[in-house]
């Protein structure tokens, strides 16, 4: 018998507002058929401009993993939060969620890789349960991209791909002596490379100016908006998601045909479908999109589709899932995972 670590449950959350692609039209130079056909986008959730933070969405995709885990917040012996837009510069959103769990005194971690976050969040909960640090993890991915987005004609390039939500999952120590039958996580597959980090980034409020993190003409440049090299993001997406999918399945003995669902990242219809083309996959169905109705949020894309996948009955135990991920660093990631 092996120490492993298997999914107890998952959760998920969108804000009730639905932003359409025709809203978007009325703010900014756009449409819907421009939206639709770059990106596969129909619509996203954005929360009420009101205090709503990233760790309440948080709180309430935790909420309902614990739920279908049946686990209480006294059950967590540590939080990874995974996000990039946290309720505040510092402390980490992780410790403002353990506060509005009521569980004092465990672990809680923050991840800042993006839209990579949860797979990296995902592989150090398992490295720390595998370790024998903890037994029972919560595993959070939340974004508030609507409250930092340019909603004039100057982001319209970027606005309109992103949403608000957020996924959770519950992890937990399992023994496994069959890994092809029993549920758990084979392994992860983490990479980066911040020679381009510069290509999809928020710039400020940096401790890089002064006074006061901003220097003069931060306004003027919107320095306080996500910039991004579309076309350079597109193009690594596409190699580096196939690479590292086939880097888990190679390190455990699989091959594409025999993976059940694909989980990728939701930041275009397109890299998907091009990153499906380059691995060959065959059957589409086997490939699970959510970007039509949520948008890309970023690190809550994976726990998203996890739960929509088990909502719409495509998720089954005993099914081999690949997970991969790619964002801004840039980082990617992938998980493979017997379900
Ligand atoms: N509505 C209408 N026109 C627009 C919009 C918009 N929302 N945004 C840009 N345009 C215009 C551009 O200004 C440009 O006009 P021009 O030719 O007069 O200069 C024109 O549309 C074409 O722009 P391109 O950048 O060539 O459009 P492209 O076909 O490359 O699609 C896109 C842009 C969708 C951003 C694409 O580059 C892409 O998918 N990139 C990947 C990045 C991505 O998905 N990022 C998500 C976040 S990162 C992540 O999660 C990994």
């Amino acid at each position: 018998m092996t120490r492993r670590t298997r999914f107890l449950g998952v959760g998920s959350y969108v804000p009730e507002r639905i932003v359409t692609n025709d809203d978007m039209a009325q703010w900014m130079d756009t449409s819907d058929e421009w939206i639709q056909s770059r990106s596969g986008i129909e619509q996203r959730h954005w929360v009420e401009p009101d205090n709503t933070t990233t760790s309440d969405l948080g709180l309430e995709a935790a909420n309902k993993a614990m739920a279908a885990s049946g686990v209480t917040p006294a059950d967590l012996d540590m939080i990874l939060f995974a996000t990039l837009s946290p309720d505040h510069e510092f402390p980490g959103t992780a410790c403002f969620l353990q506060a509005k769990l009521g569980c004092p005194e465990i672990p809680a971690i923050d991840v800042r890789q993006q839209c990579s976050g949860f797979v990296y969040a995902l592989a150090q909960a398992d490295m720390f349960i595998r370790g024998g640090m903890a037994d029972t993890i919560l595993v959070v991915g939340a974004e508030i991209h609507s409250k930092g987005m340019d909603v004039s004609d100057d982001g319209r390039d970027i606005t309109v791909l992103f949403g608000d939500g957020a996924g959770a999952a519950v992890l937990q120590a399992t023994e496994v002596n069959d890994p092809a039958e029993q549920a758990h996580i084979y392994s992860s597959h983490l990479h980066a490379d911040g020679t381009y980090a510069k290509e999809l980034w928020t710039e400020g409020p940096s401790m890089t100016f002064a006074p006061n993190r901003w220097d003069n003409d931060w306004l003027e440049r919107k320095a306080q908006y996500p910039h991004m090299n579309g076309k350079t993001v597109f193009k690594h997406a596409v190699t580096r998601m196939p690479e590292v999918a086939l880097e888990a399945l190679d390190a455990n003995g699989y091959t594409v045909d025999d993976v059940d669902l694909w989980i990728f990242h939701q930041a275009n219809l397109r890299i998907n479908y091009v990153a499906a083309k380059q691995l060959g996959i065959e059957d589409d169905d086997k490939v699970f999109n959510t970007i039509q109705q949520f948008g890309n949020t970023t690190a809550a894309t994976i726990p998203i589709g996890l739960d929509e996948a088990l909502k719409a009955g495509k998720l089954e135990p005993g099914m081999l899932v690949c997970i991969a991920a790619f964002g801004a660093g840039f980082t990617w990631a992938s998980s493979l995972v017997r379900w």
